[in-house]
């Protein structure tokens, strides 16, 4: 093999962006180049997600499109894989003829072999097999472009059930990475470059308890505290009935992680997060936040919502508003619920008419809308160190970063030093970004 073209069209979450990174790094060995136009690939892959109906139909949809290129490209290979591939397995290849290969999500290491036999025998392959523990991949995985942040995966999989939740299901059993590992890992991307650390799992604060080894999430990210290189960590997803007191400290104690935790809330009904098998009530999630804010005043708390759960009443709803109210998020991310197949949601009675939860999330949406401007422009005036990810999106000749609490940050000046940390002074604040000025002294030089 050797000058061929990738191209890889990712749906999901971070977990699946890594992913594709990591295909790439594979097929890279494997003589594959990621390219940005499907139109010049030899090898299509589409990474799928189906976390909600949406998502699925999404994927399905672009699956249905790259139909024409191979159309015209006969020696096109084109595969699927993530979330909805590991779902549907054979169903996929049924269903579009032009499908040449089928992976989930445990089956990342075999993608070149799998590749290789389409390519030597033109068949077909389903491969969704789950493994019992993590395979290594043996290869690094640098974001596209250059970025200056890099993800590491510390555990797979998922062992909460949450009612609503299809990925236990198409990820598998939780199985965390071991600690050194993790470690080498991050040592070797300081090694290239990398400031910065974004630490995945479904849920990271269950870190480490599916090992015998006494090394838990608090542990784990002091220990990353201490790499040479890394002035950044930061992590997704916590469950709020596992997050504990030492990490909570961690804010405090660990320099280098930043002052940001998304906290996905869900609803702020104990009925509700009862039927959704959240395993923690409004009180506890409160108790957590307030935790969190008296260790760390300036941290940024973000959160996930559900709106219209089978058996949310007004009262209910009105009990997530209340709950919104009263904490503030920096900003919220919510959704409509999506029936998913399997699972225990399904079976529940009392869902809740599609006109009303509509209602509800634009009321929810609003209001949150509101308080993330809120926020925002309590930072106007102020200075923040900002890492330089490259030019911005609406303005080329700009340059964007985000702040240790995560906020998109654009301003003048800055393009030239894509990875360098700054500080900016922030001038105005909007919904989505803050605007800001670099300061003539540099945080950090480079
Ligand atoms: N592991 C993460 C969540 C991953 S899914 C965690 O526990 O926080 C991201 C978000 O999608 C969830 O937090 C939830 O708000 C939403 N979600 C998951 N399943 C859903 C469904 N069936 N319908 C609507 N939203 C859903
Ligand atoms: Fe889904 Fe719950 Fe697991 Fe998150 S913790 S992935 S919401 S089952
Ligand atoms: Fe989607 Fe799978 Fe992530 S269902 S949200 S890509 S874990």
């Amino acid at each position: 093999m050797g000058g061929k073209n990738l191209y890889i069209h990712t749906y999901g979450c971070q977990m699946n962006v890594h992913e594709s990174d990591q295909i790439a790094a594979l097929m890279l060995q494997n003589g594959y180049v990621r390219t940005d136009n499907p139109r010049r690939a030899d090898l299509i892959i589409v990474n799928t997600c189906t976390i909600r109906e949406k998502a699925a139909q999404k994927a399905m949809s672009q699956l249905g499109r790259f139909r024409e290129l191979k159309r015209k490209n006969p020696g096109l290979i084109v595969g699927v894989g993530g979330c909805l591939a590991q779902q549907l397995g054979q169903v996929m290849l049924k269903k579009f003829p032009h499908l040449s290969l089928v992976f989930g999500t445990h089956s990342i290491d075999r993608i070149p072999a799998l590749v290789r036999s389409v390519e030597a025998t033109g068949a077909r392959f389903v491969d969704t097999a789950f493994r019992e523990s993590i395979v290594s991949l043996g290869i690094l995985a640098f974001p596209e472009n250059g970025h200056p942040s890099a993800y590491v995966t510390i555990m797979q999989g998922c062992n909460n059930f949450c009612s609503y939740c299809v990925v236990p299901y198409v990820r598998g059993r939780e199985v965390s990475r071991k600690c050194e590992d993790i470690l080498t890992e991050i040592k070797a991307l300081a090694d290239r470059g990398i400031k910065e650390v974004v630490l995945l799992g479904q849920n990271v604060n269950s870190y480490g308890k599916t090992m015998n080894e006494e090394c838990d999430f608090a542990n784990l990210v002091t220990k990353i505290g201490k790499i040479n290189g890394i002035e950044r960590i930061r992590f997704t997803t916590s469950h709020p009935k596992d997050l504990s007191g030492e990490l909570i400290r961690c804010f405090s104690n660990v320099k280098t992680l930043c002052e940001h935790i998304h906290l996905p809330v869900q609803s702020g009904s104990d009925k509700i997060l009862r039927r959704m098998n959240r395993k923690y009530g409004r009180e506890i999630y409160m108790e957590k936040v307030r935790d969190l804010r008296s260790a760390c005043p300036e941290i940024s708390i973000t959160s996930d919502v559900i709106v219209g759960f089978p058996g949310e009443t007004d009262r209910d709803f009105q009990e997530t508003i209340d709950l919104m109210e009263k904490i503030r998020f920096d900003n919220a991310y919510s959704f409509l619920y999506s029936e998913r197949a399997g699972t225990a949601a399904m079976k529940l009675d009392q869902k809740v008419d599609v006109c009303i939860k509509r209602e509800r999330l634009h009321y929810l949406q609003s209001l949150q809308e509101r308080h993330t401007l809120e926020k925002n422009r309590t930072l106007i005036g102020k200075r923040q160190e900002v890492l330089i990810e490259g030019p911005s999106k609406n303005c080329q000749q700009d340059a964007t970063g985000r702040t240790r609490s995560n906020k998109i940050v654009n301003f003048e000046g800055g393009i030239e030093k894509k990875g360098c940390m700054v500080s900016v002074r922030i001038k105005d604040a909007y919904l989505h970004s803050l605007r800001g000025e670099l300061s003539q002294e540099e945080v950090n030089p480079c």
